[in-house]
């Protein structure tokens, strides 16, 4: 267990700044984040507005930008910018679900084209010069391409690759199959292979681990959300819960939401978007369901949210 690495993975409308400065100052255990994606687009200057989110900011955590799109030209140019802004690895989404991405044959649409994908990873290899990294899925609609998929990836000196092992069409249904990289961990054995998919507890981390002990990278999404002393319990196989920390992480993320949102109601909604997955720590339903999520202001909200980490008790993990 010391001796693996645990990425954040990133997730739109959670991970960003607000969360991930509030996480590095009450947690530990997690080595590395890769940040939400940033969507590509044609143009002749890239605004640092766009990058809001990942502009260098001291990071207490090594952060990871990762872009979406299937445009060499538009990725290289990307990456030149970033390493502008001392970044040295630029990440690629091949694995986001949402229609309206893959229809324009982005994220995990794209993994229809092993051609197109190939053609692209050698511009983009021959142009940049920064580390180049990926996110898969282990297929669109079902996983008979993998195996194709996998002889390109294998071609090009990639950063890492990470497997989130479900299909695009999956969304997040479902479960991962744990097993899916068995058969290709041969093959990337001079890769830094990381494990992606339904991290949730220390068990679920050992389960993994046994089935593949020669992978020591891990990505871990929704479970350092519903539980951000997973890392920690993860890296030293105990329990971390700590109340008090809970409650003050909770506090600063809440500052931290209030003044990137241009609304109450965002950050109302934001908050909540957290507590879809916080609920998951705590046993009373009820409440979370009825005052949290039914709040119709921040103080009814906060009240609430407060009242239960200072008193509810704590769902088996
Ligand atoms: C709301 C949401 C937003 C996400 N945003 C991204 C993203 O920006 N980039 C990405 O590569 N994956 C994204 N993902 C996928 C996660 O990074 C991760 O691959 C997936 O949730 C499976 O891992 P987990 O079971 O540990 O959560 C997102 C997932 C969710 C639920």
């Amino acid at each position: 267990m010391g001796g693996d690495k645990i990425y954040m993975g990133p997730l739109r409308g959670f991970t960003e700044r607000p969360f991930r400065d509030a996480y590095a100052e009450f947690f530990s255990g997690v080595d590395v984040v890769l940040a939400p994606f940033i969507p590509l687009v044609t143009v002749d200057y890239i605004n640092p507005s766009r990058l809001r989110d990942i502009l260098p900011n001291n990071e207490r955590i090594p952060l990871i930008p990762q872009v979406i799109g299937n445009s060499a030209s538009q990725i290289i140019q990307m990456a030149e910018v970033l390493k502008s802004y001392a970044y040295e690895e630029i990440n690629w989404n091949l694995g986001c679900p949402m229609p309206k991405i893959t229809k324009k044959k982005r994220g995990s649409g794209l993994l229809l084209y092993p051609e197109e994908i190939h053609t692209l990873l050698s511009q983009v290899f021959e142009n940049i010069d920064i580390r180049f990294s990926l996110k898969t899925r282990t297929g669109f609609q079902d996983t008979s391409l993998f195996s194709e998929l996998a002889d390109v990836f294998c071609q090009f000196p990639l950063a890492s690759l990470t497997v989130h092992t479900r299909t695009g069409s999956q969304m997040y249904s479902g479960t991962a199959d744990k097993e899916f990289l068995l058969p290709y961990l041969e093959k990337f054995s001079n890769t830094e292979l990381i494990y992606n998919g339904d991290i949730f507890s220390v068990e679920d981390f050992e389960t993994l681990k046994n089935l593949m002990p020669s992978i020591s990278s891990w990505m871990i999404g929704r479970g350092l959300i519903r539980n951000p002393f997973l890392g920690e319990e993860i890296k030293t196989g105990e329990k971390k819960f700590n109340r008090n920390r809970f409650f003050s992480f909770h506090k600063m993320l809440n500052e931290n939401v209030a003044k990137t949102s241009t609304s109450e109601k965002t950050h109302l909604n934001r908050m909540k978007g957290y507590w879809t997955q916080f609920r998951f720590l705590f046993n009373d339903r009820e409440t979370i369901k009825n005052r949290i999520l039914r709040a119709q202001s921040v103080k009814d909200f906060l009240v609430a949210a407060e009242e239960i980490i200072k008193n509810s008790g704590l769902q088996e993990h």
